[in-house]
């Protein structure tokens, strides 16, 4: 079954990067000159998803803008003869229709915000991707995981290694490797600390789910943090379906860190003819 929606849960608080997400959403801030949600968009309408659903939350119009048409700076670029970045603009939109948006009225965590697409959604799988996971790759990831899907037909979430302290940022697998790629889930636990946590294998931001996990996050039980957990809602889906790990190829920033954004910004710079070279310069006289 081809996968042709995206859920983009845009809706958190994002307070580790206070005070820049005080009135803007952590998923407009700029990586070299894109904001991180337009990369996770591309990434999704690389991958062939026909449909891009936000789930929003108050104050953060900006984003939505961001894919719609925009006259007046049209008119102008045009009238200035900057014809090449009138072209990125215009191609900035996609086909009216395109783009979905509901809110979440209230964070009440990641998995709420899933659940509020489910009509939109409706019976098929779909994807989620939280933009401030953002990849670096050859391949874009999505499109890793829609291959992995034609063959495995159940949900997968895309994992990495990470350092044992780190556990409790992340949710973590309990699993058994199929091949060097991909492992078989049999538990996921939101951020369990070092002691407790089964394995290093971090869930991050790309999942394909299958619809059955709408009827476990309607139960709205909270989890970790107080939060309703989409971790929680796929280890019940466990009981009735088989959940799989799959190690992504590239390089995975944290971009609603602040550490992990600037080394984002730093390694897309240094792909850019146009920056590199100053940037380098300046690099050099940190010493
Ligand atoms: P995070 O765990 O990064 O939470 O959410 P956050 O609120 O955005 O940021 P911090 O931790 O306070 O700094 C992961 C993803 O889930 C979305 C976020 O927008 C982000 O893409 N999310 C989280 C929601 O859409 N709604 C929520 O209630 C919580």
């Amino acid at each position: 079954m081809k996968i042709k929606k995206a859920v983009f849960p845009v809706a958190g608080l994002g307070t580790r990067f206070l005070p820049a997400t005080k009135a803007m959403a952590k998923e407009m801030l700029p990586v070299v000159d894109k904001p991180i949600i337009q990369y996770a968009v591309e990434e999704a309408f690389s991958a062939g998803i026909e449909q891009i659903v936000f789930i929003t939350a108050r104050g953060k119009i900006a984003l939505i803008n961001h894919f719609d048409r925009s006259f007046e700076l049209e008119h102008n670029l045009k009238i200035k003869g900057k014809h090449e970045l009138l072209k990125e603009i215009k191609k900035l939109v996609p086909k009216t229709g395109t783009i979905i948006h509901t809110r979440q009225n209230e964070p009440l965590g990641l998995g709420h915000a899933i659940w509020c697409a489910r009509d939109i959604v409706g019976n098929e799988p779909f994807a989620v991707l939280l933009a401030d996971d953002l990849i670096k790759s050859d391949v874009p990831v999505l499109s890793q995981m829609m291959k992995k899907f034609t063959k495995l037909q159940s949900s997968i979430v895309a994992v990495m290694e990470v350092e044992k302290h780190q556990t409790e940022q992340y949710g973590i697998l309990d699993a058994v490797p199929i091949n060097n790629e991909v492992v078989k889930v049999n538990a996921l636990i939101e951020k369990p600390a070092p002691e407790k946590a089964p394995s290093n294998l971090a869930i991050i931001g790309r999942y394909i789910l299958t619809p059955e996990i709408f009827n476990y996050l309607g139960k709205n039980k909270k989890g970790a943090g107080g939060e309703i957990q989409l971790t929680d809602a796929m280890h019940s889906l466990l009981k009735t379906q088989s959940i799989f790990g799959y190690k992504f190829k590239g390089e995975r920033f944290d971009c609603g860190d602040k550490a992990g954004f600037q080394m984002a910004n730093l390694a897309f710079a240094m792909e850019r003819e146009d920056i590199k070279n100053k940037l380098l310069k300046y690099i050099k006289t940190l010493g």
